[in-house]
């Protein structure tokens, strides 16, 4: 059966396959889910300036990113937990990622190890990090990735507790049995028995709430690869990240899944990329559901967006070719959308193509 190339039809077959607290896990976010429904909002109340009769007949979606060109620019954000969609997991991620030509960043918290992962992925590949109360954990994980040959980290900041999703808790979600984080087997990194939501009694016990930014220096201090932060929301973080020595920054609030009432990271861009003044490549996620999407993001300050919920319901409703599917349509959907606001590459997109600000 065809796979829809509409985001939201693609959802509905997702959830045809899906059981309840896993759809509900992927598909939520924090307390009144506010900030979910805002990502997605943001983008859908910008407007577009085309301009018209401008030789389009080559256009190139591709981007520059840490010296590698990548297909499209959309990389595909750390989800945890994928065979929770499918049973190959991340491996079927890493080879949709590689055959289209763009970036996986594996979360730690896979249901594959992280060796197994790159074994599958013909692309870059990056690990995202959580820093746990044993640092030893963080430590292994990062020299077994570099040995892997993981091209870039991505230190994620956005979880310091929890954010409360109360959908989790009714549903009861939790690892199955015969899924592990396969990243801390052995270690002291087992999601706990507990009533409602596992993965919240799991980041309580494990994740460290103190981490500052000095957390960033340590990491440098572990690996050449460059660290990205994911997480950052402000203009003053952004400064931060960068003086602290990011090699990149995400704009992200983690989906909609931690704090509600953060505001749409479309419009913490702004702020941010004038912080970052070029330094440092910005990235930005939350959304981003079309490839207009990611021309507007381009046009106020991204490199390049990344994308969660819409490739997890690819891996949901067809696995391998389920992602590969998501990610050639927004391949598609951008070169379509350069074509129609008469810009050749994303180069030539900026904030001229935007009627007033989001
Ligand atoms: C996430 N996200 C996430 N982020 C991270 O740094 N590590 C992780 O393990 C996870 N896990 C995770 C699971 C699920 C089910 C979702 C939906 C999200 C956040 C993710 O990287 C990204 O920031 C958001 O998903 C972007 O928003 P959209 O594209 O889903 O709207
Ligand atoms: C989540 C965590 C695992 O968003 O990052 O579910």
């Amino acid at each position: 059966m065809e796979l829809p190339t509409n985001p939201d039809e693609l959802e509905a077959r997702a959830r045809e396959r899906l059981p309840e607290p896993v759809y509900h896990y992927y598909a939520g976010g924090a307390e009144d889910e506010r900030t979910l429904a805002a990502n997605v909002e943001a983008f859908r109340s910008v407007f577009l300036r085309p301009r018209v009769l401008v030789d389009v007949a080559g256009v190139d979606p591709s981007v520059e990113l840490f010296g590698r060109r990548l297909a499209l620019p959309v990389l595909l954000a750390p989800t945890a937990f994928q065979k929770l969609a499918d049973p190959e997991g991340e491996a079927a991620t890493a080879r949709a990622a590689g055959r289209v030509g763009t970036v996986m960043v594996a979360s730690s918290l896979s249901t594959l190890p992280i060796e197994a992962i790159a074994r599958a992925a013909t692309g870059p590949l990056w690990l995202q990090l959580y820093v746990f109360r044993n640092r030893a954990l963080a430590e292994a994980l990062v020299a077994r990735a570099e040995a892997a040959g993981v091209e870039a980290l991505c230190l994620t900041v956005t979880v310091p507790v929890q954010g409360n999703r109360e959908r989790d808790r009714v549903h009861g979600f939790g690892l199955p049995e015969g899924l592990t984080m396969a990243n801390f087997e052995g270690a002291q990194a087992r999601f706990p028995d507990a009533a409602g939501s596992s993965l919240e009694a799991f980041i309580a016990s494990q994740f460290d709430p103190s981490l500052t930014w000095d957390a960033l220096a340590w990491l440098r201090s572990l690996t050449a690869l460059p660290v990205v932060v994911k997480g950052v929301q402000t203009g003053e973080d952004a400064r931060l990240a960068v003086e602290h020595g990011a090699a990149g920054v995400i704009v992200s609030n983690h989906g909609g899944r931690q704090l509600d009432g953060a505001r749409a990271t479309l419009h913490a861009l702004p702020e941010v990329a004038e912080a970052v003044d070029g330094r440092v490549p910005v990235l930005v996620d939350g959304g981003v559901r079309r490839g207009v999407d990611v021309l507007v993001a381009r046009a106020l300050g991204a490199r390049a967006v990344l994308i969660g919920r819409p490739y997890l319901w690819g891996l949901a409703a067809a696995g391998e070719a389920g992602v590969e599917h998501v990610l050639t349509t927004f391949r598609d959907e951008v070169a379509r959308a350069l074509a129609l606001v008469g810009r050749r590459n994303l180069e030539e997109v900026d904030r001229s193509l935007l009627a007033g600000a989001p």
